[in-house]
């Protein structure tokens, strides 16, 4: 394919926008390069997956093919998950091609950190920008039983081996579920604290059917977990929300730090939301609350190496993305596929 790339010919196309039936413009992209994980998060996987057929998932050139379409259409942000992103196979050059498109802003990545300390000074070299690490517990027994296969040990030198890289930011990401890890919630922000970094916390939402605990009776929902940090810190929210992102921001006085509170459940920011999802098969999702899909994989392999049929494409999918989602606490999933699936 002919990437646009910044040094490159680019073949100067002019930039349409990706707009959706309520007037919003999408752009923000989540690509899933991987549905596959070394860990298996009690809350994201059951301990048996079965994964995607490797011939179902996108080759790296069809990744790089599908995000060049979105850039040209006016896509300033990528960001890249899984699965675990880190463990795909020359996931660094993709990065760096990704990273060249002509008129993205920025390469963003979400990891579970288990690879940084061999990958974080690469990446960074190949115009990564920002990293959120995952990180449920600092006790590396319960890590373990959370992550049932995750070393906390090698996710802490992977966050250290990120600083030493100098990311941009870095922002630690923290899934709380009662009665597993909620007594954590304060040492895990006292981790933030101590290496200068910002840390968010998410509900845990019912994607994908697991067997390991009760989603209802686990459930801990941010305003608890804010009404404990207000016991031990002074708070203050930040003005506004950060404009990617459904995460709303409070400052911790006289720190660097920054809490972040992404709430599905409490709070529905679909009303401006500007991004849409790539699942690790080629799957255009365009709401992480519904199962509307487009297979933009048979696009690209029924038309090899054109780039106008994809375009076309997405810009039809645009119809399909809905106003808003609705998630609720009962242990009936209401979308039966992962997150590993779906692209964090
Ligand atoms: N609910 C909330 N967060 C989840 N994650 C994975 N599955 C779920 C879920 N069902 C989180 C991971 C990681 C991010 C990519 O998504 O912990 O921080
Ligand atoms: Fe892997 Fe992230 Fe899912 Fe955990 S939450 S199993 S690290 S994809």
């Amino acid at each position: 394919m002919s990437g646009r790339t910044k040094n490159g010919n680019s073949s100067s196309d002019e930039t349409s926008r990706l707009v959706d039936r309520f007037g919003r413009e999408v752009s923000y992209l989540r690509m899933s390069v991987t549905d596959r994980c070394d860990f298996r998060c009690v809350y994201c996987m059951d301990e048996e997956m079965t994964f995607v057929p490797r011939e179902q998932v996108l080759t790296l050139e069809e990744l790089l093919q599908i995000a060049d379409a979105f850039v040209s259409l006016g896509v300033k942000k990528i960001r890249l998950t899984g699965g675990e992103p880190l463990i795909r196979t020359n996931v660094t050059k993709l990065c760096r091609d990704i990273a060249n498109l002509d008129g993205l802003d920025e390469l963003v990545m979400t990891s579970n950190g288990s690879q940084l300390p061999r990958l974080a000074g690469d990446l960074k070299e190949a115009g990564l920008k920002r990293l959120n690490i995952s990180l449920d517990s600092l006790k590396p027994e319960r890590f373990k039983q959370l992550t049932r296969t995750g070393d906390v040990a090698q996710v802490l030198s992977g966050i250290d081996a990120a600083k030493a890289a100098g990311f941009d930011k870095i922002k630690l990401n923290a899934v709380i579920l009662r009665g597993r890890n909620d007594d954590e919630i304060e040492d895990l922000v006292a981790f933030a604290i101590a290496k200068q970094l910002d840390i968010s916390f998410i509900e845990e939402m019912p994607l994908g059917v697991i067997s390991e605990h009760s989603r209802a009776e686990s459930f801990m929902s941010n305003e608890d977990v804010l009404a404990r940090l207000q016991q031990t810190w002074t708070l203050s929210e930040v003005a506004g929300r950060a404009t990617d992102g459904p995460s709303r921001y409070h400052s911790i006085a006289e720190t660097q730090t920054r809490v972040g509170f992404i709430s599905p459940h409490s709070h529905n920011f679909c009303g401006d939301c500007n991004r849409v999802r790539l699942t690790a098969e080629g799957r255009l999702l365009l709401c992480l609350g519904h199962e509307h899909s487009v297979d933009l994989r048979a696009v690209v392999r029924a038309n090899p190496g054109e780039q106008a049929p994809l375009v076309q494409a997405i810009v039809n999918a645009m119809d399909l993305k809905p106003e808003r989602h609705f998630f609720d606490h009962s242990n009936e999933p209401d979308i039966v596929r992962f997150m590993s699936m779906t692209g964090g």
